[in-house]
């Protein structure tokens, strides 16, 4: 075994004081910096990472892939945690964890590290991808090694390793964001009886303060994925933005949950995700008219495992394959154009169409033009309604 780890490297403190306590035990240390659209100073956090001891610090833009192979699979999949999530840490941790091992291989390094915390979910998303992508690879998990404890502590071991941290007031959340939404716990969220602070929130605007005036937004699917705003042809990540941004100023996208953690403790957690529940309920009503009623109460099911298999960090297992096979093929027909009304924390669909609707207005109807011939009901009711009068 080389002395040679690649560290996932986000530029806070934990990650940046773990910088200098790997090389302390005598790695040579490169960081890898993945951009899933958290935002940040780039140039500024390298600085930072070379001051804390790293020799290298590779960044990757992968917002792209991130879009296109996780966070749209997830959309078609339909998939939500426990009602409230649409999991945009969740999803950011299987693409993180396999740049760090590609980085590895590049590097030739025998070691990965990351800064997650010994209570958490991502500590498992990022080994459990490690190990099913590179099973040499031996795994670092400072934070749960360290005897540091605090905030304090650490930025004690920071200020005397001469590490730049950031000295402005930090704020008491716990912040993890991409292009699909934003997590935010810790401070006043852990009492599960506090109200969330505003100053939690950071993508939108509360829907009291929200405009009341609706705004209107146009989404053109193909095949599951959204393709079109408002007419206009846009790439997955640049669509997804544009939704957070006017989705964010419409008070669109907040969940408060109490969540069930993988490694068994509750947490209370909020969620922004004004896009992801845009394209969430469009999609799902672009499928309500071109699915039919089997497959559409069949793929719920699928959706409910499809979302604990991202939330577990099973996304590269043989199941999650088998499962993207299924959707993809449900998808065939999700195609069409969905209209949404966005007002004050609500976003509504109110328009749909498709070349491939199911609906037909003439079966449907009540008024004239009624085609449904009504005297074979009589005879279906019978049939259906016999083990129970027997
Ligand atoms: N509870 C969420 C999950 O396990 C988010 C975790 C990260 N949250 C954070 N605020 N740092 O996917």
């Amino acid at each position: 075994m080389n002395k040679k780890v690649v560290l996932a490297y986000s530029g806070g403190l934990d990650t940046s004081v773990a910088v200098a306590w790997l090389a302390d035990k005598g790695y040579e240390v490169i960081c890898y910096m993945a951009d899933v659209g958290q935002g940040g100073d780039y140039a500024k956090l390298k600085k930072r990472a070379m001051s804390a001891g790293a020799k290298k610090v590779i960044v990757e833009d992968l917002k792209d892939e991130f879009a296109k192979d996780f966070v749209l699979m997830s959309l078609k999949a339909g998939a939500v945690y426990e009602s409230k999530y649409l999991l945009a840490t969740a999803l950011s941790r299987p693409i993180i964890a396999k740049g760090l091992v590609e980085s590895a291989k590049k590097e030739k390094a025998d070691s990965v590290a990351h800064g997650c915390t010994g209570k958490g979910n991502d500590q498992v998303r990022f080994e459990v991808t490690i190990m099913a992508l590179a099973p040499e690879l031996k795994i670092i998990a400072p934070l749960r090694e360290w005897h540091m404890y605090s905030r304090e502590e650490e930025i004690e071991y920071a200020k005397e390793n001469n590490i730049q941290i950031d000295t402005t007031k930090k704020s008491p959340y716990s912040l993890d964001k991409n292009i699909w939404g934003m997590s935010i716990e810790c401070g006043a969220l852990e009492d599960p009886w506090n109200e969330p602070p505003e100053d939690a929130y950071q993508m939108t605007i509360g829907p009291g303060k929200a405009p009341s005036k609706p705004a209107y937004v146009e989404i053109g699917f193909e095949k599951g994925a959204p393709v079109k705003l408002n007419g206009k042809k846009m790439k997955p990540v640049d669509l997804i933005l544009k939704l957070n941004e006017i989705g964010g100023k419409n008070g669109i996208g907040r969940t408060d949950l109490v969540e069930n953690r993988l490694i068994g403790i509750k947490s209370r957690e909020i969620y922004e995700a004004p896009g992801a529940w845009i394209l969430y309920n469009s999609h799902k009503e672009l499928e309500s008219l071109t699915l039919d009623r089997e497959l559409l109460h069949f793929k719920e099911g699928i959706s409910l495992k499809y979302a604990d298999l991202v939330y577990y960090g099973l996304w590269f297992t043989p199941l999650k394959k088998a499962l993207d096979a299924f959707i993809n093929e449900t998808q065939k027909n999700v195609t069409g154009v969905v209209k949404v009304k966005l007002l004050k924390g609500v976003a509504s669909v109110v328009s749909r169409k498709s070349p491939h609707s199911l609906y037909r207005k003439e079966m449907a109807t009540y008024d004239k033009g009624d085609k449904f011939d009504r005297s074979v009901a009589e005879g279906f009711i019978k049939v259906w309604g016999m083990p129970y009068k027997k």
